[in-house]
């Protein structure tokens, strides 16, 4: 028998055509949600809201999931926020990734929620629940989308509170950059519920949006195909629900080839 000697020949083999990058830092937000930074590889181009198929090795074969990637174009690193789900074919192995481990990526990202997929508007409207924040992580980090937009409301709705924490931290690293903080200004508002637990935000986005609570609250007025865009990433039936919405006010849905006043794209979870 031929017992492997050299420690190389116990690591996976990378398959041909995908990137291996490195595992820079993770960070645990709950036992359901972590989110995790890595090497970029060189010459890798992306719109900020589009979304790559991210995987690991598992035993000898890659299991590969569809990701949003939260990090900006602009950024060096690559940042990816999950799920853990306990027997997800991917998320149970990528919840236990460390720094200096090695994380694949396919080739080429995709989506619907890019800016070039909009018409110009003066107030842009995120609406996302759970990890359905990712692809609007990388959009508020991007200069271009104040450029392109007077003012940008992220919605967040999630169970608990403590699934919240991410967006608020996002928040704080933008308020703290050095010059971020000075392109976005007063421009971005995170308006964030929770639904299963005491908060003073409460409710699911399609009944503040009927209740016209989400507008009181943030002193704005109702949706106008005019002036207000929207993008939506949440799970199926989220996004069903709050298109409804937006097209009840009067958008229509656009597509990267044909843009129009509202995207959405689906969260993906492991
Ligand atoms: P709820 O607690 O009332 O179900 P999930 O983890 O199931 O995707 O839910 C994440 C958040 O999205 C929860 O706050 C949940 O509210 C909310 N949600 C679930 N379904 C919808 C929907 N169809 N429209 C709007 N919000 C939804």
């Amino acid at each position: 028998m031929n017992a492997p000697t050299k420690p190389e020949e116990f690591a996976p083999k990378i398959p041909d055509g995908v990137f291996a990058e490195t595992v820079l830092s993770v960070e645990h937000y709950t036992d359901h949600l972590f989110r995790f930074r890595m090497t970029r590889p060189a010459g890798y181009r992306f719109r900020s809201g589009e979304f790559a198929m991210i995987g690991l090795m598992v035993g000898d074969k890659p299991i590969y999931r569809a990701y949003s990637i939260a990090s900006p174009s602009w950024d060096e690193e690559l940042e990816f926020f999950s799920i853990k789900v306990p027997d997800g074919p991917l998320t149970s192995h990528l919840q236990k990734i460390k720094p200096g481990d090695t994380v694949l990526m396919r080739k080429k990202p995709t989506g619907t929620l890019v800016l070039d997929a909009l018409t110009p508007g003066k107030r842009l409207y995120m609406f996302s629940t759970g990890t359905g924040i990712a692809p609007f992580a990388s959009l508020i980090r991007d200069p271009e989308t104040y450029e392109k937009f007077e003012e940008v409301i992220l919605t967040h709705t999630c169970r608990e509170v403590a699934e919240l924490k991410y967006g608020f931290d996002l928040v704080e690293e933008i308020k703290n950059h050095e010059f971020l903080s000075e392109i976005v200004g007063d421009k971005l508002k995170l308006y964030s519920t929770v639904t299963r637990e005491d908060y003073p935000f409460q409710g699911r986005i399609t009944d503040l949006i009927d209740n016209g609570k989400l507008f009181a609250d943030l002193g704005v007025p109702g949706l106008d195909p005019a002036v207000d865009r929207g993008m939506i990433c949440g799970s199926a039936a989220m996004l069903k629900d709050t298109k409804e919405r937006l097209e009840r006010a009067g958008l229509t849905e656009g597509a990267n080839n044909k843009p129009s006043e509202f995207v959405i794209e689906r969260a993906f979870v492991g």
